[in-house]
């Protein structure tokens, strides 16, 4: 199964969300069931590292980043099972891209029970207690999402 987690700047919350996913099916033992990327919906920081607070933070707990910024593409739509994006605002432009794949696109806090329908709140503009809080929920949200779709 192929999800693409998809936010505005690709720098922030979908490399960590892809990183975060990545390492929970590793531990379950389902690399070879599941596959990710991530992108997002505008291009500026295309070819960029993570944002180095959202690298930062996450080396703190373990989790190394090197994913490079790209922007989505048409592609993407045909390629993975599920386009997962973090706020309301990446759901109207992903579905405004392609809306013949609505039923592939979903906000991510859709598919947990303690985040139920909650935006991943952008911290680019935040603090450090932003992302923190934004690598708690990815973490937590993205082991359900193992927990979801496994075999
Ligand atoms: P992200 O955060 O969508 O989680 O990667 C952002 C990163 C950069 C910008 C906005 C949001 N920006 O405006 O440059």
């Amino acid at each position: 199964m192929k999800i693409l987690f998809v936010c505005l700047g690709n720098i922030c919350r979908s490399p960590l969300a892809e990183e975060l996913f990545r390492k929970n099916y590793t531990l379950a033992g389902l690399g070879n069931f599941f596959t990710t990327d991530s992108c997002g919906t505008g291009n500026w920081h295309q070819g960029e590292l993570p944002d180095r607070r959202t690298r930062e933070t996450a080396l703190e707990r373990g989790v190394e980043l090197r994913h490079r910024a790209r922007q989505i593409k048409q592609i993407d739509f045909d390629t993975f099972d599920l386009l997962l994006v973090m706020d309301q605002n990446n759901l109207k432009d992903v579905l405004r891209l392609n809306p013949g794949m609505k039923h592939k696109i979903k906000l991510i806090g859709e598919l947990s029970e303690k985040y139920k329908n909650q935006e991943v709140p952008d911290p680019y503009y935040g603090e450090k207690p932003d992302f923190v809080f934004v690598h708690e929920m990815l973490d937590h949200i993205t082991s359900e999402i193992v927990h979801q779709f496994k075999p």
